[in-house]
């Protein structure tokens, strides 16, 4: 229904405006009573098979929906009756903020992409947190965190520090996003001090709370070989739990869209099937020169089964989705489980 219904008609509206549409209108569909509970037998993922132990959580199954989908922690509970085993809210920042001027999000539908430069639009940490406090649902909850477009990188580390500090009673685990390429200089962050600056203050930050809480690095698809060295001897250093891999890319590289489509659309990050290799690249080469030493969540192009596979075989322990999940709609997390559950029966 979603692919000849839902989809055709939602693909009619500016992209931004489809998404606050779906918004609205799942909203108010959980209103009634009983849909959260039949949601939730429809597409709950029951295969007891795909329980997965990670950086010291249980997650029911081992797909999340990746950052920036509920940036403002408005969706969480409903959503999480849609099978994922894990949701991302984010990217919070401490103050609210409007990001770019619109347009900002733009489908490529021969690609099955997307191009965005949302720039952090989020209502801030506070509302954040209230919300949060409405937390209805057992399926885990990252926060996702990032510094206003207004602080210096000299500054970031204190932008990281407020949100950790006032998301942590509410989330089960942290992501420190260095790699959006749409808030000016952000990316300038991954660099080796800049970046082993943040982590180890925030690991500091956590002694303060009696329960540790696991802090992941999110990645850009977009560093060289000896930058992702950097990266490895920096988690190892610092201690961090994990790493997600990968965020949206700068290059425009193998489109089938057409090239002046592509420049009159201008500056973003491209997700979806078009950064699908790259980021699996990217989870291979992290895996084998760490040798395995801390777990990856594997995000970048994910629709099917197949290609959750194709990340777990190169080294993730979990997967996210985000572009996949506008172009296939919800049925497509429970397909992924299954065949998740099916590839794991016939390994074992
Ligand atoms: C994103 N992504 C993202 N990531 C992040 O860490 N913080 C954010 O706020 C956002 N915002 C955001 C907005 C939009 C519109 C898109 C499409 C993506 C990146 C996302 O979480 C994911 O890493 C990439 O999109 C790659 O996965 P998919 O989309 O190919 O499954």
């Amino acid at each position: 229904m979603y692919k000849t219904l839902i989809r055709p008609f939602l693909f009619t509206k500016n992209a931004e405006s489809a998404h606050y549409f779906a918004f609205r209108w799942l909203k108010r569909l959980f209103k009634i009573p009983g849909v959260q509970a039949i949601s939730q037998s429809l597409y709950d993922s029951k295969y007891t098979s795909l329980e997965t132990e990670c950086f010291g959580l249980k997650f029911k199954n081992p797909v999340g929906l990746a950052a920036g989908f509920d940036k403002d922690a408005k969706l969480y509970n409903e959503l999480s009756a849609l099978g994922f085993g894990f949701i991302e809210i984010g990217t919070i920042t401490p103050k609210p903020q409007a990001g770019n001027p619109q347009p900002r999000l733009f489908r490529l539908p021969d690609d099955q992409s997307l191009i965005n430069r949302m720039g952090f639009n989020n209502g801030g940490l506070d509302e954040a947190i209230e919300r949060l406090k409405n937390r209805k649902t057992n399926v885990l909850i990252g926060g996702n965190i990032g510094k206003n477009k207004v602080t210096p990188n000299e500054e970031a580390v204190n932008d990281y520090l407020i949100c950790f500090n006032g998301l942590h009673p509410y989330v089960d685990y942290f992501v420190v996003n260095v790699s959006s390429p749409n808030t000016p200089n952000l990316r300038a962050l991954q660099e080796k001090e800049p970046l082993k600056h943040i982590l180890n203050s925030l690991q500091e930050a956590g002694k303060a709370f009696s329960e540790k809480k696991p802090i992941l690095l999110k990645i850009a698809p977009d560093l060289t070989e000896e930058q992702l060295l950097d990266i490895v001897e920096i988690v190892n250093e610092t201690g961090i739990d994990g790493v997600i891999a990968t965020n949206t890319t700068i290059s425009r590289e193998g489109l089938n869209t057409p090239k002046n489509t592509i420049e009159e659309i201008g500056a973003g990050g491209l997700s979806g099937k078009a950064v699908k290799a790259r980021s699996t690249e990217v989870i291979r080469f992290l895996n084998e020169k760490s040798d395995g030493a801390f777990p990856i969540i594997g995000v970048g192009g994910i629709q099917t089964a197949d290609d959750a596979i194709e990340k777990l075989k190169a080294g993730a322990s979990l997967v996210q989705v985000y572009t996949g999940f506008i172009y296939e709609g919800p049925g497509m997390i429970k397909r992924i489980n299954k065949g998740l559950a099916k590839w794991k029966e016939n390994k074992a």
